[in-house]
């Protein structure tokens, strides 16, 4: 595939006491694509998201998004830069409307200061209404609009996961990471699911996608990565990943126990030490481009 990737990662090591959860993993993720990201429970894939996205610290690593270097140390400070993401275990605000879910995710790209929220300044209230329009258009984006003013933990399993994409794409990110938002769907839902992530694409955004829906994954990737204990095993197009044999070893033969003790990284991870391993010469992630620099972000 010609042109620079979107997201740039390599080298990433990520221990936790004895356990070697990476151990040197990169990848590519080209801009206006799904990139899978599969490999057996406990291979990595979602310390690897939790990295990139700040929740917990790589030991080392080396990251870049559209070209210019980041460190993944806070959470908003990603969102600002153009990463989302949804949980493996999902992390709704229950008892929130459905609405709000989505409108918290919007504030991400808020302009006005607290000083107006404080006041009620005519800004502030411009900004909310814009704020409620955008996040019940995303709401219709996903198809939630009859939902809008339940309860968050009302929902079925299929919808919370899609009101969790709704609320990750209210930041108006440039890349959105999804862990597992297959699971616990049926296949209608996961049909509908696939249909969203086209249409994600389809608006110019990219997609990390972690499943283990081997179906899923090869009828919607564009390119996939494949992790096995903490290593790259392969990379490549659906086709060579499906036909390579340390793959079929280490996890489409092992497929049938893809479900078992699903494992979300607690949030413990986000108040290790920010410079711990972390290369000085790095830049911040303030260095990338801001909100402001967001052609589709609000004025
Ligand atoms: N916060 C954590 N503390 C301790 N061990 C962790 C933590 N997060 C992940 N691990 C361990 O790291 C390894 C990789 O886990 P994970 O990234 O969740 O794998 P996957 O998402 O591929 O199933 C596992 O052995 C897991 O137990
Ligand atoms: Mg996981």
């Amino acid at each position: 595939m010609s042109g620079a990737p979107l997201l740039k990662v390599s080298g990433v090591i990520k221990r936790f006491g004895g356990v070697q959860a990476l151990n040197g993993v990169g990848l590519d993720v080209m801009p206006g694509t799904v990139h899978g990201l599969i490999g057996p429970n406990g291979a990595g894939k979602t310390t690897f998201f939790n990295t990139i996205t700040g929740l917990v610290t790589a030991d080392q690593g080396h990251f870049e998004l559209k070209g210019r270097r980041y460190r993944p140390t806070e959470v908003h400070r990603v969102a600002r830069a153009g990463i989302a993401r949804t949980f493996q275990n999902i992390r709704l605000f229950g008892d929130m409307s459905v609405l709000d879910n989505v409108r918290v995710g919007r504030h991400v790209r808020t302009q006005v200061g607290w000083w107006q929220a404080l006041l009620r300044t005519p800004a502030f209230n411009r900004e909310e209404a814009a704020i409620t329009d955008a996040a019940m258009a995303l709401l219709d984006f996903v198809g939630l609009t009859d939902q809008a003013h339940r309860m968050a933990r009302t929902l079925s399993y299929g919808d919370q996961r899609r009101l969790e994409i709704a609320r990750a794409l209210a930041t108006e990110p440039k890349l959105l990471a999804l862990d597992e938002p297959a699971a616990g769907m049926n296949a209608t839902e996961k049909v509908a699911l696939r249909a969203l992530i086209e249409k994600i694409r389809d608006q110019g955004r990219t997609v990390l996608l972690i499943e283990h829906d081997v179906k899923l994954v090869m009828g919607l990737c564009d390119r996939i990565t494949v992790l096995d204990q903490g290593h790259v095993i392969a990379d490549g197009l659906p086709a060579e990943v499906q036909n390579n044999d340390a793959v079929i070893e280490a996890y489409l033969g092992s497929a049938h126990r893809a479900y078992d003790t699903p494992h979300d990284s607690p949030d413990s991870g986000a108040l290790e030490d920010p410079e711990e391993g972390v290369d000085d010469r790095d830049d911040g992630l303030s260095d990338l481009p801001d909100a402001s620099d967001t052609p589709s972000a609000p004025r």
